[in-house]
């Protein structure tokens, strides 16, 4: 019988795909999940033929670059790979893979909850009830902002955009959107086009983030932006925190300008900046966007059949170099 892959596996990772590797792998397991730095990584690839990271990992050029050569491929367990440096990857001849697809329903469910929770004070509610701070029911108490039929604009209307737009449909929202390309009629579904994200920001009654974190989205929502959206706006981030000026959101959240934001993502996560904690607009998760059992499996999976794949002597279906 032919010798299994050896495979680092930097995380723990769902049993059913912890049975899977270890049926088809040499899986070398976390079993008590702690966060390996980079130099845990690099031993622990000693003799490995893939390592299989999660989104905690900074696989960073001196990572790769000190990988044995033995490593062919690093299959990530996310859709987002920013946290590897693909282009050192590249460099030494290193297959990269992610899991897109599968958590695009898991992560727009999360958004339209992110919209909701910031529009309808729902953290501060369910601190009322859990603090007893609960008075009697009063015409005038928590009031917040309606969400049927307002404008959503979407910056980013790749595959989560659009799970995020059809959700939002069944709202009534009206949905406009900003992305580098136009998308066929049968994609946009009447959805209104923005060239340019500046053109869209003053239409949006809530402004939902879901692009990918790239040089270029980097600090995209800063104070000039936020300026453009209509006063009492809500802003949503369910992509990447470094696509928010923390600072800013910050501003416009204890100003008044933003009525309130939902953030899932946060720039240096878990160590969040601890300002957002005090803000009673802010709608707070820790990145739970693809936090279903169903979903994290199937991100197994398909970091599985990439590797399946490219040790069968196939190209595997979600390169990304
Ligand atoms: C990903 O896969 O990039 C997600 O952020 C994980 O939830």
């Amino acid at each position: 019988m032919a010798k299994k892959p050896v495979v680092f596996v930097t995380r723990k990772v769902p049993d059913a795909v912890t049975e899977r590797l270890k049926r088809d792998y040499e899986p070398r397991l976390n079993a008590d999940d702690h966060l390996p730095g980079g130099d845990e990584v690099v031993a622990g690839c000693a003799g490995a033929d893939a390592l299989l990271p999660c989104p905690t990992d900074k696989v960073t050029a001196d990572v790769i670059n000190k990988l044995p050569d033995s490593v062919k491929i690093i299959a990530t367990f996310s859709v987002g790979y920013e946290h590897i440096d693909v282009n050192a990857a590249k460099a030494r001849g290193i297959i990269v893979t992610n899991t897109p697809d599968v958590l695009t329903d898991a992560t727009a469910d999360i958004a339209m909850l992110l919209i909701l929770g910031a529009a309808r004070r729902a953290s501060e509610g369910e601190r009322m009830v859990r603090n007893k701070t609960w008075g009697a029911w009063a015409p005038t108490g928590m009031l917040s902002v309606h969400v049927t039929g307002k404008r959503l604009g979407i910056y980013g209307m790749g595959r989560i955009g659009q799970a995020l737009a059809k959700r939002a449909r069944a709202f009534d929202m009206q949905i406009h959107y900003n992305n580098r390309s136009r998308l066929a009629p049968e994609l946009e579904q009447g959805a209104v086009f923005h060239a340019r994200a500046e053109d869209m920001l003053p239409h949006c009654d809530f402004l939902s983030l879901n692009c990918p974190a790239t040089p270029e989205t980097s600090g995209f929502l800063n104070a000039a932006r936020i300026a453009m959206l209509p006063d009492g706006a809500i802003v949503v981030n369910s992509a990447r925190g470094p696509i928010v000026d923390d600072e800013a959101l910050i501003a416009a959240l204890k100003s008044g300008k933003l009525f309130a934001a939902g953030l899932d993502v946060y720039t240096g996560e878990p160590n969040i900046n601890p300002r957002y904690r005090d803000l009673e607009n802010a709608f707070l998760l820790p990145h739970l966007g693809s936090a279903t059992t169903e979903t994290r499996n199937a991100m197994g999976f398909k970091a599985l059949e990439n590797m399946d794949a490219y040790f069968a002597g196939k190209a595997p279906p979600n390169r990304v170099v």
